[in-house]
């Protein structure tokens, strides 16, 4: 069964949700899934605007095809290869092997790579700057390297000022039969995954995403069309703000996450001490457990928040092998500019802060506040001062 969406005048989503996918890329957890967005424009010539994983081919090209109502299919614009949208480009080719593929010159080569269009009857490469008319409508390339790919362009098409974003301003999620922004409670059901989804697959590349952002600003963009999640209609400056921060790595919130790393429970019941007098003192908190929380919610908790508590056991001498695994993974993706503050656990010899400190420093560049505690097991309440003096100093940092 067809399932599609009118977007505009002329154009429509025919892409496909996933709810089968259980880690994207293989690596981030996806339990409410996400969709694969493309979109098909009706004019004198017929355009479909990326394709989607193999999984959801047959789905993309019923869709077409009920649209297409006979007609053919006269051109496939490829924003981005990666086959979670390129894979799909097999199954579309062999339907209507007519068409002209326009891509960059970089998704060429990669399609070549992953074999995906051998079928191609004519290859259009798509320049910055440059464009085609289509009728009523008209795009124009804009190239976007590195968010997240090489190959990465977007377009613009007028004269609705809809901007195909390709996975910039992308989201996890699958769309349940909502495609628009407005149509779902975005800001409190959505953000976090919007953050999760920005944070671990395009959060690296935050200057080519200040690129783009420039580029954007120079167009009148009345609706963003991305290669997953909603479409934005309504509160592009609200979203575009979200995106220029992550990509300046600015915190979002004045907010304090708590990281802690426990063998036996003496780390933990510290960490939420710690959580708690600070709550008392009107911070926002929020905790995690290094060893059951997926590190890619713990990347986008620390670039929503802007001071960072690791609490962790020595381990062989070392930091928690868990937490290193957190601290290279945010070095991994060019975090930097937070506060830390440190908490250090260590049955005979305390060990952990002291090299915590050494990487927040030298691979985040971070700054850590003096105050610190240290414990050995447990935190006795002969120790409290320790724990208020963090607190205290935490929000006072917090508050400014
Ligand atoms: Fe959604 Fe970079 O592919």
């Amino acid at each position: 069964m067809h399932c599609v969406r009118k977007i505009a005048d002329d154009l429509y989503w025919v892409g496909a949700n996933d709810r089968h996918t259980t880690l994207f890329e293989n690596i981030h957890p996806i339990p409410n899934g996400v969709s694969y967005n493309s979109y098909l424009l009706l004019d004198e010539k017929t355009v479909l605007f990326d394709c989607v994983d193999w999984s959801a081919a047959p789905q993309l090209v019923e869709n077409v095809e009920y649209l297409l109502q006979g007609r053919e299919l006269d051109y496939i614009v490829l924003h981005h290869l990666e086959p979670d949208h390129g894979a799909g480009l097999w199954a579309v080719l062999q339907k209507w092997p007519q068409a002209k593929l326009v891509s960059s010159l970089a998704a060429q080569r990669f399609l070549d790579q992953f074999g995906f269009a051998p079928m191609a009857s004519e290859t259009i490469t798509a320049k910055e700057g440059e464009g085609l008319s289509f009728g009523k409508h008209a795009i124009t390339f804009y190239a976007a390297p590195m968010v997240h790919w090489p190959d990465v362009m977007v377009s613009f098409l007028e004269p609705e000022g809809i901007l195909f974003s390709a996975d910039a301003f992308g989201t996890f999620g699958a769309l349940n039969g909502r495609i628009f922004n407005d149509e779902l409670d975005f800001p409190h059901h959505w953000l976090p995954e919007a953050r999760r989804y920005y944070t671990n697959i395009v959060g690296k590349y935050g200057p080519q995403v200040q690129a783009l952002l420039a580029k954007a600003e120079k167009l009148d963009v009345k609706m963003i069309c991305p290669l997953h999640g909603p479409v934005w209609r309504t509160d592009l400056a609200w979203f575009l703000d979200k995106y220029d921060r992550w990509s300046r790595y600015e915190p979002e919130d004045r907010a304090v996450l708590v990281v802690y790393g426990s063998m036996y429970g003496g780390t933990e019941q510290a960490a939420e001490a710690l959580a708690a007098a600070l709550v008392e003192r009107g911070v926002a908190v929020s905790l995690y457990d290094v060893s059951t929380t997926h590190v890619s919610q713990l990347v986008a908790e620390s670039f929503r928040c802007s001071h960072i508590v690791l609490a962790s056991v020595t381990y062989n001498m070392d930091f928690y092998p868990p937490m290193r695994d957190y601290l290279e993974d945010m070095k991994a993706l060019g975090l930097k500019g937070r506060t830390f503050a440190l908490l250090e656990n260590g049955t005979w010899a305390p060990n952990a802060g002291k090299l915590m400190e050494a990487f927040v420093t030298g691979e985040l560049g971070g700054t850590v506040l003096e105050e610190k505690v240290t414990m050995r097991s447990t935190l006795p309440g002969t120790q409290a001062e320790q724990l208020t003096a963090l607190a205290d100093a935490l929000a006072a940092s917090v508050k400014g």
